[in-house]
This record gives C-alpha cells, sequence and structure tokens, in this order.
C-alpha cells in the first residue's frame, strides 16, 4: 500500500534541510521501490505570506488525510509580531493537537566520532544513547484559562494553566514502557511533583501504570535535578518521560550532548503509528539561506518515519547508516566542524549521505 507523505518544508532553514531529506526518500522511492507518494504544503510564515494563514485549511486538511509528514521548521523574527493565533508556532501547535500526535520521542545518540564535538567531556558521552518522550499535545502548552488581561484595577497579567487529565499521562506512560522494553527497560520521569500539584499527580498516575510492567524499572526525579543530570551523567538514563514543557527543554539540552542540535531529530505519534517527524531545533533565522545549517536531524527525522509510519527498519538502518559514515568520514556543517575536518554545506551533505545510501543498497 502506498504511504502518503506530506512534505512540508516551512521556514529559515526549513526548505534547505527538506530538500537533502526528499533527496533521500525519492532515491528510496525509485531505486528501492519504495511505495510513497509524496505531496507538499505550507506551514508557518511561508504559509502566512501567502494566503495570510499561518495553518491554511488546506494544509490542515491534506495533513489529516496523509500517512505521515516530513516537516522542517516554522517560525522567525518576521512573524513574532503577528496575533498569536497567526503565529507559525501556533500553527504547529494546532497541527500537533489537531492530529493527535501526543508521542514525541526525541532519541539523543552521539555518534563515536562526535564526541568531540559535544561540549562536554568525551567520556561523559561516549556511548550516549537515550530517549526523551515528551508529552506533546496537554500541559501548560494548551491549558485554559490562558492569555493577557487587564483587571479593573489596572494591574496586568498573564496566565497559563497547567492541567493534565489521567488519561493523557496513562497513554505517554504506556508509550514510555512499551518503548523501555525494548531498549535498557528503564524509565525515569521528570516531574516537578514537589511544588506542582498537576505533576505529583503525573507521578502518582505514572506510578499506576508502572505496576503494569513490573520487569520496568520506573524512577522518578525532579527537573531541576534531572536537566542538573543531563549534564553531569547523561547516561545514566534510558527513557526519560515528562510533560511537554519540561520536555520541550530538557530535549534541546540533549541535544547538546550529541554534538549539535542539528543532530536530533524527532517523531510525534499518534496511536495508530501516524507521525510528523521533524528535527528537535527550529528555524535557524541567524543561518537560513547561507547552505550553512545541518541536514542531518532532518534526514534521521526520516529514517523515524521509515521505522515508525513504514516499518521499514532496514532502509531505517540504512539510513542511520549513511549519516554515521559521512561523519565518520570527517566531513563537517559549521556546527559540528572542528579543525581540521572537511567543512562542507547544507547540500553537499545530503549529497554525500545519498551516495553513501548508494552503496548500501547496491
Ligand atoms: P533554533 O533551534 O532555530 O536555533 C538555535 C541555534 O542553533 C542557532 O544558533 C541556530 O543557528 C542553531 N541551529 C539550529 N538548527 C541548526 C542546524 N540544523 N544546523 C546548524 N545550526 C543549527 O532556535 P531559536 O533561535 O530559539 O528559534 C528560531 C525560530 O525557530 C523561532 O521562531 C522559534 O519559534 C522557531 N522554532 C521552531 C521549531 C519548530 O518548528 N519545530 C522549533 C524550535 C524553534
Ligand atoms: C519544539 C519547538 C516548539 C515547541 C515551538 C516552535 C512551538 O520548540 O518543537 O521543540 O515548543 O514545542
Ligand atoms: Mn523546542
Amino acid at each position: 500500500m502506498t504511504t502518503n507523505i506530506l512534505v512540508i518544508p516551512g521556514d529559515g532553514i526549513g526548505p534547505e534541510i527538506v530538500s537533502q531529506a526528499v533527496r533521500v526518500i525519492e532515491h528510496l522511492r525509485d531505486a528501492a521501490s519504495l511505495d510513497v507518494n509524496l505531496e507538499y504544503a505550507d506551514l508557518g510564515g511561508a504559509a502566512y505570506d501567502k494566503t495570510g494563514h499561518s495553518l491554511p485549511d488546506s494544509t490542515l486538511s491534506m495533513a489529516k488525510a496523509c500517512d505521515a509528514i516530513l516537516f522542517g521548521a516554522a517560525g522567525g523574527p518576521k512573524w513574532d509580531n503577528l496575533p498569536r493565533s497567526e503565529r507559525p508556532e501556533t500553527a504547529l501547535l494546532r497541527l500537533r493537537r489537531e492530529l493527535d500526535l501526543f508521542a514525541n520521542l526525541r532519541p539523543a545518540i552521539l555518534f563515536p566520532s562526535l564526541a568531540s564535538s559535544s561540549s562536554l567531556k568525551d567520556e561523559i558521552v561516549a556511548g550516549l544513547n537515550i530517549l526523551i518522550i515528551r508529552e506533546l499535545t496537554g500541559g501548560i502548552y494548551f491549558g485554559e484559562p490562558r492569555g493577557v488581561e487587564t483587571l479593573d484595577s489596572g494591574r496586568r497579567r498573564g496566565i497559563n494553566t497547567l492541567i493534565y487529565h489521567d488519561d493523557e499521562v496513562i497513554r505517554i506512560a504506556h508509550v514510555a514502557f512499551n518503548i523501555a522494553r525494548q531498549r535498557g527497560n528503564r524509565v525515569c520521569s521528570i516531574d516537578k511533583a514537589n511544588v506542582l500539584e498537576t505533576t505529583e499527580f503525573w507521578r502518582e498516575v505514572v506510578t499506576e501504570v508502572g505496576t503494569e510492567y513490573p520487569d520496568v524499572e520506573l524512577t522518578h526525579m525532579l527537573v531541576d535535578n534531572a536537566a542538573m543530570q543531563l549534564v553531569r551523567d547523561p547516561k545514566q538514563f534510558d527513557v526519560i518521560v515528562t510533560t511537554n514543557m519540561f520536555g520541550d527543554i530538557l530535549s534541546d539540552i540533549s541535544a547538546m550532548l550529541t554534538g549539535s542540535i542539528g543532530m536530533l531529530p524527532s517523531a510525534s505519534l499518534d496511536n495508530n503509528q501516524k507521525g510528523l517527524y521533524e528535527p528537535v531545533h527550529g528555524t535557524a533565522p541567524d543561518i537560513a539561506g547561507e547552505d550553512k545549517a545541518n541536514p542531518m536531524a532532518m534526514i534521521l527525522s526520516l529514517a523515524m518515519l521509515l521505522r515508525y509510519t513504514m516499518k521499514e527498519d532496514n532502509l531505517a538502518d540504512l539510513v542511520e547508516q549513511s549519516v554515521e559514515s559521512v561523519i565518520e568520514r570527517g566531513l563537517r556543517t559549521p556546527d559540528i566542524y572542528f579543525a581540521g575536518a572537511e567543512e562542507v554545506g547544507t547540500e553537499r551533505m545530503g549529497t554525500e549521505v545519498l551516495s553513501e545510501l548508494k552503496q548500501r543498497l547496491n
């Protein structure tokens, strides 16, 4: 059966990196008979500039109809002053929510040859392989009431609400325990149970779900300590499961453990293998349009698409091996450059991944 993939380049470096991933998937289609059909749509600033809406109805309906979405990133200074409802970031959040993509997997795996690109000492990160599972459609990102208001007294206030329902915690906990069974059998749930009732409740519900997985070790950690432990000794973790906002923050930290945020992919999944695949990083406006962006996070997100939506584990492995091999050969975009390496741009990095892939497919 054909897998329909909706490609959404987005803003900033989005189009540059997405086109490298598209080269890879098109090659798999043409040379390895992968049964995929690619369609394109706009979202974010690019969509706003064309249509006046950051999430056009046509994009939303195509996103609902497809099997998987390959997405670059959205946002940038040009659109920062739009009303919040039209901001690029709001479009992305709506998309995640409308498609019920509640399970955001953010694996932080260190390729051995990138150990010295990490801001931590080699021995702290060597062999790192952790998975952050971030709840993506609830929590403070979506809680009501929200907004900024002026009281009768003239005092102004901003409000966001941290709210989790038991079913939201239960389903993300199941995802974490099930994935842990395929890895190191350990889950660390991260919260702020000492201060926030909502996350004390989160801890209680995760613990209840954990009783169904006696073979998986469950621990809990407060988020401030977790941030510290991630840079002190990240290898103590296997699977981390946490709330929407804590997961957002901790995954950027773990990106740096792997050498660069330009290396970290993600998958946002619903309960039926549908997924939105995007790098953890944003639109990098500071380097957009200069052929400097690292496309590896994007290409590795495509590998996650192959693995999770298409169940093409072998092809996913080949793409990941191709990326690793290019890195091992010493080719580097500026974000992971070190003296003596060969500095290359986005396009060239894509070309090299493709040629590694071609060799592996033969
Ligand atoms: P960012 O991740 O875009 O950039 C942070 C730093 O990392 C920058 O110095 C950038 O150059 C660098 N960087 C990021 N990706 C890189 C890559 N692939 N290769 C090399 N260097 C890379 O974060 P930011 O600057 O805080 O946000 C910029 C914009 O992106 C904002 O509008 C933000 O809302 C948006 N954003 C979007 C997403 C998304 O669409 N999923 C995620 C995060 C941020
Ligand atoms: C991410 C981003 C988004 C988030 C923004 C752009 C809405 O930072 O995917 O990590 O906060 O979820
Ligand atoms: Mn983020």
